[in-house]
């Protein structure tokens, strides 16, 4: 490079991403495809609009090129041309979750989500994220007792709000969801059921999380977690009327996306996520999938053996909860303690948290990179003895 100050700082950043053990549950390691796609000339194209119909000269290739990531999309999880649509378009995941939001309930109307602080995202109606500022949220948690989606709860609550859309998805929620529970609660209140599967989708699209489609109306994803391609979003909704309108749902999150929300496509982005979905369609990617699970499984067994309290006693996923206040150490001195000995892992509040979101009483642990690097059962035993002895040693009792 010429720009010698960047090149540094890009060497710099691989080599710490390489010096770590990276627990972070919503990151990855791309390929050098992806990584190639991503750095490409189609970064330099403007194509607004959608193949066929763009408002610029040139975009031959690039029409084969969306099209060809929406095929693979919907290939992947399995879904036919003629039930299912798919927007490759959104620049990211928060802005991917306002144009559902935008294109299928009125702003001011009711939406129920899972709240930030039992593990939802930011963009399930925060009172600091637009969406919150937008819509009516009725935001549900988990039992106190067990740590899981109380479905008789979630039910009672929607059926007193009546919300114009539920929302299913997670970054701190360790289990299963039961995607059919939740559609069943929607089709008794009259709600559209989406499902955020950011965290999750790499599982879904290697057989080791139960896929939302049978059940969801729209389904949305973050490309940059356990799907391991760029940092984009993909929405896929049914080919459906929105009730009591005659507009077809995937019309509405079209239009919202683009020119709703957003310019050009990131072509360049596009690619990578054609590239990434064709590597998640291997067999490789099969088993990548369930020993990221394995992984987290044993990771947090190994750490129970230990003493440490994991939220809800598990995982059926990529990633947990660790109750380190429960030993007496903050989830944000744990995460100190432990980037110090080139293990990164972020706090995170836990449910019914009493301490503040900034210095809260978890971490959350995820295996998706650490599998990526190709990590299997025994390295995760030698991380938990790693992680315990660090936290111990620094007053863990
Ligand atoms: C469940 C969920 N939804 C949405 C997002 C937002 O994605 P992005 O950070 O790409 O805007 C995230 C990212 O953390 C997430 O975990």
């Amino acid at each position: 490079m010429k720009d010698k100050e960047i090149e540094r700082l890009i060497k710099l950043e691989e080599k710490r991403q390489n010096g770590v053990i990276n627990l972070i549950a919503s990151e990855n390691y791309v390929s050098r495809d992806v990584l190639m796609a991503l750095g490409s000339v189609f970064t330099n194209k403007y194509s607004e609009g959608y193949p066929g119909k763009r408002y610029y000269g040139g975009n031959e290739i690039v029409d084969k090129v969306e099209n060809l990531a929406k095929e693979r999309a919907l290939k992947l999880f399995g879904l036919s041309k003629n039930k299912w649509s798919v927007n490759v378009q959104p620049y990211s995941g928060s802005p991917a979750n306002l144009a559902i939001y935008l294109a299928l309930v009125p702003i001011g109307q009711k939406i129920m989500g899972m709240s930030l602080s039992m593990g939802g995202h930011l963009t399930h109606g925060h009172k600091v994220s637009a969406t919150g500022k937008l819509w009516k949220w009725i935001h549900f948690g988990v039992s106190k007792k067990t740590e899981l989606l109380d479905y008789y709860e979630i039910r009672r609550i929607a059926r007193c709000e009546k919300p114009k859309m539920i929302v299913a998805g997670f970054t701190a929620y360790p289990r299963v969801i039961d995607f059919k529970k939740l559609r069943k609660i929607c089709d008794e209140v009259g709600a559209i059921f989406m499902v955020d599967m950011s965290h999750f989708a790499g599982l879904v699209a290697g057989g080791a999380y139960p896929s939302p489609f049978p059940h969801a109306d729209v389904v949305m994803t973050t490309t940059h977690k356990t799907l391991c391609g760029p940092r984009a979003a993909i929405i896929f909704s049914r080919k459906i009327k929105l009730h009591a309108s005659s507009f077809m749902l995937h019309d509405l999150i079209d239009r919202a996306v683009f020119p709703g929300l957003q310019g050009g496509p990131h072509i360049n982005q596009i690619a990578a996520i054609a590239v990434c979905l064709k590597e998640a369609a291997t067999p490789a990617f099969k088993k990548y999938a369930k020993q990221v699970v394995k992984n987290a499984k044993v990771l947090a067994k190994e750490l129970q053996k230990k003493g440490w309290r994991i939220v809800s006693g598990g995982t059926d996923s990529h990633l947990f909860l660790v109750d380190t206040w429960a030993r007496g150490i903050s989830g944000k001195t744990a995460q100190e303690l432990l980037e110090a000995e080139k293990i990164i892992v972020n706090k995170n509040t836990i449910p019914f948290d009493t301490r503040s979101p900034f210095d809260p009483s978890g971490i959350r642990i995820g295996t998706a990179a650490v599998t990526t690097q190709g990590m299997k059962e025994k390295d995760m035993i030698k991380i938990a003895q790693k992680i315990d002895k660090i936290l111990k040693s620094h007053g863990g009792h």
